[in-house]
């Protein structure tokens, strides 16, 4: 049984009304995780991303009963005209979705389900931003081409982040790895390393949108040393590159720790990730670094074998993780 025969049975159970085929929406998105160059790609240095589908999200639109919106979710039960300001990302989509698709706007039950942690650096507002879209989209039965997809969760993300280079959008919504420069188009490639990524969850929010401020105030108040950060930043990328197209994994370790430490610089990081970086390195991992916007969030680490990724996440835990996923990086 498919999600959507899934939801028929449950509606038809709930409220004895069978919902009508036709008027169902349902769009759905993944996480992301930047292996390299977070922050830098805001200033048109490069990074390297991937999609991250063990955390994920169903947008699900049927018509409302009422003449108002509302939409449900882990954060928000209630009418859309009403939603916090960390929900205005969403007013937005809605917003660009009908003038761009020139929509005939109807009063929706929005209801949002997600496994994506938020704050935690794996765009979990670009994440529910493309869902909904997308199930706009199909509720409405009309075309969305990837670039107004993507110009319609930019707009939105912009209100999320302050100021962004395009790449959660990008990843969130596409199945391939990329290499990322925000004036030039996505290279999207594949890993095929014999290595895994372990991905820590920090127990402790991220920081997205200051993080962005912060890394601008820097610029504007030291221009020489943090453009020379972000330059480094950008350099270590393109090794990094190097380094998986020759499948030299040692090499994209030790880039992606000193790619932490540049992130230190532009004081992104705190003594949390710190601890959970520095409990991988000495478990043995081939590099670690926070991952996303920084200030909270997820830190990431390379280990060369299941086992001793195994070993890397049991250290990160100890160090104050709260939950972990393991990737296989030959799989991507
Ligand atoms: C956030 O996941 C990544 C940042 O580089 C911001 C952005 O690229 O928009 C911090």
């Amino acid at each position: 049984m498919n999600y959507s025969e899934d939801y028929y049975s449950l509606n038809k159970m709930l409220t004895n009304k069978p919902v009508n085929k036709e008027e169902i929406g349902i769009g759905t998105a993944h996480s992301k995780i930047i292996l390299m160059g977070e922050h830098a790609v805001v200033y048109d240095h490069p990074a390297i991303a991937l999609p991250f589908p063990a955390a994920n999200t169903k947008v699900t639109i049927t018509p409302s009963d009422s003449h108002e919106s509302y939409i449900q979710s882990r954060y928000f039960n209630g009418k859309l005209a009403e939603v916090p300001t960390e929900l205005d990302n969403l007013k937005e989509a809605i917003k660009v979705t009908s003038t761009s698709l020139n929509l005939k706007a109807k009063p929706l039950n929005i209801l949002i389900e997600s496994t994506i942690p938020s704050g935690r650096g794996m765009g979990s507002s670009a994440a529910v931003t493309v869902a909904l879209v997308r199930s706009l989209c199909d509720f409405y039965d009309c075309e969305l081409p990837d670039y107004l997809l993507q110009f319609i969760v930019n707009q939105a993300e912009v209100i999320a982040h302050e100021s962004t280079s395009g790449l959660d959008t990008l990843i969130t919504s596409s199945m391939q790895a990329v290499i990322y420069k925000k004036s030039q188009q996505p290279h999207p490639f594949s890993f095929g390393l014999d290595a895994y990524l372990v991905v820590a969850d920090s127990n402790q929010e991220g920081h997205t949108k200051q993080a962005v401020g912060k890394v601008r105030q820097l610029k504007e108040s030291q221009p020489d040393f943090i453009n020379s950060v972000l330059e480094a930043i950008g350099t270590f990328v393109y090794q990094a590159m190097d380094a998986i197209r020759n499948k030299n994994i040692q090499e994209l370790g030790r880039l992606m720790t000193y790619n932490h430490y540049y992130l230190n610089q532009l004081e992104v990081s705190n003594s949390r990730l710190d601890q959970i970086v520095n409990a991988a390195w000495l478990a043995g991992a081939l590099g670690a670094k926070l991952t996303g916007g920084g200030m909270g969030g997820c830190v990431i680490a390379l280990a060369q074998t299941a086992q001793e990724a195994q070993a890397v996440e049991d250290a990160m835990k100890a160090a104050g993780a709260i939950q972990t996923w393991q990737l296989d990086l030959k799989s991507i």
